[in-house]
C-alpha cells in the first residue's frame, strides 16, 4: 500500500525524535528481538548480545541510521537501500520472516519511548513504512 502524505507526515514526526540516538535506541530494538526471538541470534556468530554492549549499539545505530535515510526517501525507498538490499540478500542471507520480528520490536520501542506521538496513525504509518523497508531488503532474493 501507498504511503499517504498523512504517512509520510506521521513518519517524520516520530522519526524526528528517534533520528538524534540511533545507538539507543537501535541497540534497544536488537536487544529486544535477540532476547524474545533468539533464533534470530544465529546470523550474529562471535556478537555480544549483553544490552547495551559496543557490538549492539554499533549495530543499532547502522540499522537506526539506515531508516532514517529511507525516512528521508519515503518516495523512493528502494534506491535509498539498493546496496542493503543486496548485502541482505547475498552476504547475510537473512530469511525474510525476520524482517517483521525487527520491525515489530522497532515500534516496540517506539511504544515505550514515544507513547504520545505513538497514536494509532502513527503506528499505522510505521507499519506501512517497515513494511516497504522490509520488502526492499528481500526484493533481491528472487
Ligand atoms: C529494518 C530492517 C533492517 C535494517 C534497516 C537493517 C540494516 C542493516 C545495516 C545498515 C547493516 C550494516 C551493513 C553494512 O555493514 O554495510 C546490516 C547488517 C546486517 N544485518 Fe541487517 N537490517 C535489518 C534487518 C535485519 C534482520 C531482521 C536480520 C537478522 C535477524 C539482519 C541481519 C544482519 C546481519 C547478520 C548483518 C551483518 C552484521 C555484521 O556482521 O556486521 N538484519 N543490517
Amino acid at each position: 500500500m501507498a504511503l499517504t502524505k498523512e504517512n509520510c507526515a506521521c513518519i517524520h514526526g516520530i522519526w524526528s525524535s528517534v533520528a538524534p540516538h540511533p545507538e539507543k535506541y537501535g541497540a534497544e530494538a536488537l536487544h529486544r528481538m535477540f532476547l524474545c526471538d533468539p533464533q534470530t541470534k544465529t546470523y550474529f556468530a562471535g556478537f555480544d548480545f549483553h544490552k547495551d554492549s559496543p557490538q549492539m549499539k554499533a549495530h543499532g545505530k547502522k540499522v537506526i541510521d539506515a531508516l532514517t535515510k529511507a525516512s528521508n526517501h519515503l518516495d523512493n525507498i528502494d534506491g535509498a537501500l539498493s546496496d542493503l538490499s543486496d548485502l541482505h540478500a547475498t552476504n547475510m542471507r537473512v530469511d525474510p520472516a525476520n524482517f517483521g520480528l525487527l520491525s515489530h520490536y522497532i515500534q516496540v520501542v517506539l511504544a515505550c519511548h514515544f507513547p504520545a506521538k505513538f497514536d494509532c496513525h502513527t503506528q499505522q504509518a510505521m507499519d506501512k513504512f517497515l513494511a516497504k523497508v522490509s520488502c526492499v531488503l528481500t526484493s533481491k532474493y528472487r
